[in-house]
């Protein structure tokens, strides 16, 4: 695979120019299939060699570059080495190509590509990722669900190239909402209620009490109370508080299934509440903190110390905000944890939050946040189900199912299926996925669930009738994983393009890695999944010849390994019928 070829490249590069390989190995691309035939597979730029200094500025680059390809002897391996518009092309022997690309994926099975020598010099160790981090008793909005499916997409991509991964979800479970919820069910909630429903109860309880509350000055003084009692820790007011919280988490768990997410801890703003008088005492002690006319504490963060960028960190009665909770949060972290990098995954209106709070961080001399990153979302637009405005997680959950299994039905190649509900859903969560990772992630976008749920087109729907297509090609021809094929036979223009975009695999996720935006691995299997429906017309495995069946079949199945890795990369659980 790449690897072995970049290998190759890099060692003649090495030879010639008396530079380590690893000089050339992350500047070597393979070069992406297009319309145009393409005589080469990998490229190197004529500025990465005057950069890494094996080329001298002083000197003519076209001779520098023609001398050098004189110099680099190709073998059987690497058959030809051109000089092209200011890079050197590498063009693999389609033998060799196809051999040990299939062979690699097939000895790595979901391993393949993640083990790349391009990710040695990416940030290794834990990594702890916080997200989802709904509210309880609050709308979980279309932005949780964003944040849910983007972070539990970092976590796996960390995750698949061998980081060890911490999957936080921090509930937003502390504040007057809490009074204001303890009181609402007080007058008006039903154990039974809770029972059956919870997370309907909760949220029907705290829409009516901010009802309420807004005629009714009583309810605010009693919520009021209710939440000093919580602060004080006082045991009946903590037990219903409790109780809220352990019976949502159960809720929020059995849907977080359903998207194929867990989590490894449930922390919440709670956890925080006594740590925060301390933090605030420390910046305090460090001089950090200034308390304004009215009593706040700010902390000044602009570097002219003018309070042209502050944060308050303290309401004038002393108590907490949103943002001392997360410095106490992420120090208690730090410590619980141990880890080597952070990323907050929330949508782009919080921004400034997470700026301030990593400004905070640095300025009380925690060096580590430097390893701190918050990756920003957009706003989805117009996310409606039947009932109307999404209020729980839940309810898109249903209606993707809901609409998938009609489409299902409607549609003539459905098979007949053991649970068509779970397929369904499977397919529905991502047909979700894919819409949302298309684009940049910071950007908004408008929501349409006909758009979502297409088939063709470059949907979530694609790629699982792909790989199911695939898984049942390999049913009706393809006992045999371990058959031996000769791959002389893979010599067409649609075996060769296929087999160059396997090359790509790793370069693309390490691209992921860096930015850690999805687009580039949903491109990547879009692609994939294009060049394998031109495959299937071209080269067909019923009626061929025994032996090209073989090759065919193996190129096949090499390619739905790569697609069911990446897809599970992006969340997604692959379906082998629909
Ligand atoms: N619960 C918050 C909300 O719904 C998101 C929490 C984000 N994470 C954090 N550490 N502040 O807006």
């Amino acid at each position: 695979m790449a690897c072995f070829f970049r290998r190759n490249i890099a060692s003649k590069l090495s030879n010639a120019l008396g530079q380590s390989e690893e000089t050339f190995i992350s500047s070597l691309f393979a070069i992406p299939v297009s319309k145009k035939q393409q005589s080469s597979d990998f490229r190197l730029s004529v500025n990465s060699l005057l950069q890494n200094g094996s080329f001298s500025s002083a000197d003519d680059t076209q001779t520098q570059t023609e001398a050098l390809v004189q110099r680099l002897k190709p073998d059987n391996v690497v058959e030809e080495i051109s000089v092209g518009c200011g890079v050197i092309n590498f063009k693999i022997s389609r033998t060799v190509l196809a051999e040990k690309i299939l062979e690699k994926i097939h000895n790595d099975g979901h391993l393949f590509g993640v083990r790349s020598e391009l990710f040695s010099s990416l940030q290794k160790g834990r990594t702890l990722v916080e997200f989802s981090s709904p509210n309880i008793a609050k709308k979980f909005h279309a932005g949780h669900l964003r944040s849910t499916i983007i972070g539990n997409f970092i976590a796996n991509l960390k995750e698949a190239v061998g980081n060890d991964v911490i999957r936080m979800n921090y509930l937003g479970d502390w504040g007057m909402q809490f009074g204001l919820l303890g009181v609402g069910f007080q007058r008006f909630g039903s154990l039974e209620k809770l029972k059956v429903n919870p997370l309907q109860h909760l949220f029907d309880v705290y829409v009516w009490v901010n009802k309420e509350a807004e005629s009714n000055e009583c309810i605010w003084l009693a919520a009021r109370e209710f939440f000093r009692q919580l602060e004080q820790g006082e045991a009946q007011a903590l037990s219903l508080w409790q109780h809220f919280r352990e019976i949502s988490v159960e809720e929020y768990q059995r849907v977080y299934k359903r998207l194929g997410v867990h989590f490894d801890e449930y922390s919440g703003e709670s956890f925080h509440q006594s740590q925060a008088q301390g933090v605030l005492q420390q910046l305090q002690q460090r001089g950090l903190m200034k308390t304004t006319e009215k009593g706040t504490g700010v902390v000044d963060l602009s570097s002219a110390k003018n309070m042209s960028f502050y944060s308050t960190v303290m309401r004038s009665d002393g108590t907490s905000l949103y943002i001392t909770r997360d410095i106490a949060a992420a120090i208690a972290r730090k410590e619980k944890y141990a880890f080597d990098e952070m990323i907050y995954v929330t949508d782009k209106s919080q921004e400034g939050h997470f700026q301030q709070l990593f400004g905070i961080l640095l300025a009380m001399g925690h060096e580590w946040t430097q390893s701190c990153r918050h990756v920003p979302f957009g706003l989805v637009q117009g996310m409606k189900t039947r009932q109307g405005e999404v209020v729980f997680l839940e309810d898109v959950l249903d209606e993707a199912r809901t609409r998938m299994l009609r489409n299902m039905k409607e549609s003539r190649t459905t098979k007949e299926l053991e649970d068509p509900e779970d397929t369904a859903e499977k397919v529905g969560i991502s047909a979700l996925i894919v819409q949302d990772f298309k684009g940049p992630l910071v950007s908004d976008y408008k929501f349409n669930w006909d758009k979502v749920l297409q088939a063709q087109g470059d949907t979530g729907v694609f790629l699982q009738y792909t790989h199911a297509r695939l898984c049942s090609l390999m049913r009706m021809h393809g006992g045999d994983a371990e058959a031996a094929f000769d791959p002389s036979l893979l010599q067409e223009l649609g075996s060769i393009a296929m087999l160059k975009h396997l090359l790509r695999y790793d370069e693309v996720l390490h691209r992921s890695l860096q930015d850690l935006q999805p687009k580039h691995l949903v491109n990547f299997l879009m692609t994939l999944c294009h060049l394998i429906a031109t495959a299937h017309r071209t080269l067909p495995v019923k009626g061929s010849p025994a032996a090209q069946a073989r090759a065919r079949l193996q190129l096949f199945r090499g390619a739905c390994t790569v697609l069911a890795n990446g897809m599970r990369i992006l969340g997604i659980t692959p379906v082998e019928m629909m």
